[in-house]
């Protein structure tokens, strides 16, 4: 069997997609880093995309791949439906832009409100960024308190107020019991750091703790119920129940992020949970492709938005469009599409799980088993991720970059830091390709491991990458 190393995949990634890499080129010289995304990097550069159609996207170097990116999660009909599409077409010729609303965006809010029982009211943003930041507004509005409870290797935006230890150094970040608060980035001001209280995932104990102690300044605790940029995380059930009783006594706002997890249930991940917030903050699907983050919850908490407590405006809030292709994506996002979406995702993790656990490999499919998967290979076969943390430990960054790049040599288009989205636009056929070719990349890898090819010192980044 064909042993296959780091090497051998960036280089075969690197003749394949030479044109990518050229644009990559010309782009820099007018846009800092080539894309004001870094997140677009797939290891030595990003692969440009001429257009998507359906389950697929074609890039400029001429290859058709299976998306499994999605934008990070947003395109779950895939490319191109028709129901966004038209309601776009529709909508474009009576004006794009007015400063007057439309009823659109409370229609997109009603579907959002029957929907999820915790969600009485939403107000719209751009992005899930400002929406976190809206939620955290409205927090501390309530409450009268200044600090943030958030976790370490949660991702709520790039905001100042929250872009904190979600990709923290490890050398830097203190001990699991109480991590050290740093900044994801230069240019966050010390203030803000010092308002964030970090927290460790699954640590029944410890965060109870953590959070009694701080209770009289903590506004709110921000949650990710399965992480997605810092590290496929799943929270246990006992956890989430813990975080839901003790800020309900405490006083404490609880929000779920639940910007990439609304692809879990018709009721979101927090209707698989059973456990409500007080806000949840939404994103990605909630478009249909278009830029749109939304934040819902009590009205006891929204109405401070009504009544002047406080003040949240932006030009483009709720864009008509937005809204419009919002509303079309997620009608067609009804029970069915849920049922077919998270069987080809259990089927993704049961028979790849089954299939290494049964030849003693270390490759492992992550996450609750719904749309939005993590696959990873670990340092041995019996690693199990249970914090932000045990990425670092557990999490063999080569091998996962090795597999990142040779989907994408074999026609597959995944997330680079290894996740993996899937659209409806995919069919039974799709998802066997997929299984196969990750078994068969797989297996190369561990061939070239018994013949002694991997090389020493192999780029390790696809742990440490930055956020979305
Ligand atoms: C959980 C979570 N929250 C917030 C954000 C920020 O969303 P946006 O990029 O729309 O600002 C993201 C982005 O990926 C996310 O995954």
């Amino acid at each position: 069997m064909a042993g296959l190393t780091l090497k051998q995949a960036q280089q075969t990634f690197t003749e394949k997609f030479s044109r990518s890499r050229s644009m990559a080129d010309v782009s820099r010289e007018s846009v800092p880093g080539g894309y004001s995304r870094n997140s677009f990097n797939f290891g030595p550069h990003a692969v440009f995309v001429s257009r998507g159609d359906g389950a697929y996207i074609e890039t400029v170097d001429g290859h058709r791949l299976l998306d499994l990116n999605n934008n990070y999660t947003v395109n779950v009909l895939g490319h191109h439906h028709p129901a966004v599409t038209n309601a776009l077409l529709e909508a474009i010729p009576e004006g794009v832009s007015f400063g007057n609303p439309g009823t659109h965006e409370a229609d997109l809010a009603r579907l959002l409100i029957e929907r999820i029982p915790s969600v009485k009211k939403v107000q719209f943003s751009c992005s899930a960024t400002e929406s976190c930041m809206t939620a955290v507004r409205l927090a501390r509005a309530h409450t009268g308190r200044t600090r943030i409870a958030k976790f370490e290797g949660g991702y709520h935006g790039f905001s100042d107020v929250l872009q904190v230890s979600a990709h923290p150094a490890p050398d830097a970040a203190g001990s699991a019991a109480d991590p050290v608060a740093l900044p994801d980035s230069g240019g966050i001001p010390s203030h803000d750091v010092d308002n964030i209280v970090v927290l460790t995932q699954n640590d029944l104990a410890g965060t109870e703790r953590i959070l009694r102690a701080h209770a009289e300044d903590l506004s709110c605790v921000i949650v990710e119920l399965q992480s997605g940029a810092g590290g496929m995380v799943v929270l246990d059930q006992e956890f989430v129940q813990m975080l839901r009783d003790v800020t309900r006594e405490l006083g404490i706002v609880l929000i779920f992020d639940e910007t990439i997890s609304l692809r879990a249930s018709i009721n979101g991940l927090q209707g698989l949970y059973g456990i409500s917030p007080d806000l949840t903050v939404m994103g990605k699907v909630i478009g249909g492709g278009l830029p749109l983050g939304a934040v819902g919850g009590a009205a006891s908490i929204m109405n401070a938005l009504q009544d002047g407590r406080v003040s949240i405006s932006g030009t483009h809030h709720g864009h008509k469009l937005s809204v419009i292709a919002g509303t079309a994506c997620m009608t067609e996002l009804d029970e069915a599409a849920f049922t077919r979406l998270n069987g080809f995702a259990r089927r993704i993790a049961d028979e790849l799980n089954t299939w290494s656990q049964a030849r003693n490999s270390p490759f492992r499919i992550h996450g609750r088993g719904f749309s939005h998967l993590g696959y990873a290979y670990m340092a041995t076969p019996g690693d199990v991720v249970r914090t932000h943390r045990d990425y670092w430990r557990v999490v063999d960054g080569e091998r996962t970059q090795t597999i990142s790049l040779e989907l994408a040599n074999r026609g597959y288009f995944p997330v680079h830091r290894g996740e993996m989205s899937l659209s409806l636009a995919m069919t039974d056929e799709d998802i066997t390709g997929l299984i196969e070719t990750l078994k068969s990349i797989v297996s190369d890898i561990e061939a070239a491991e018994s013949n002694g090819e991997r090389e020493a010192g192999g780029a390790a980044d696809s742990v440490a990458e930055p956020a979305l």
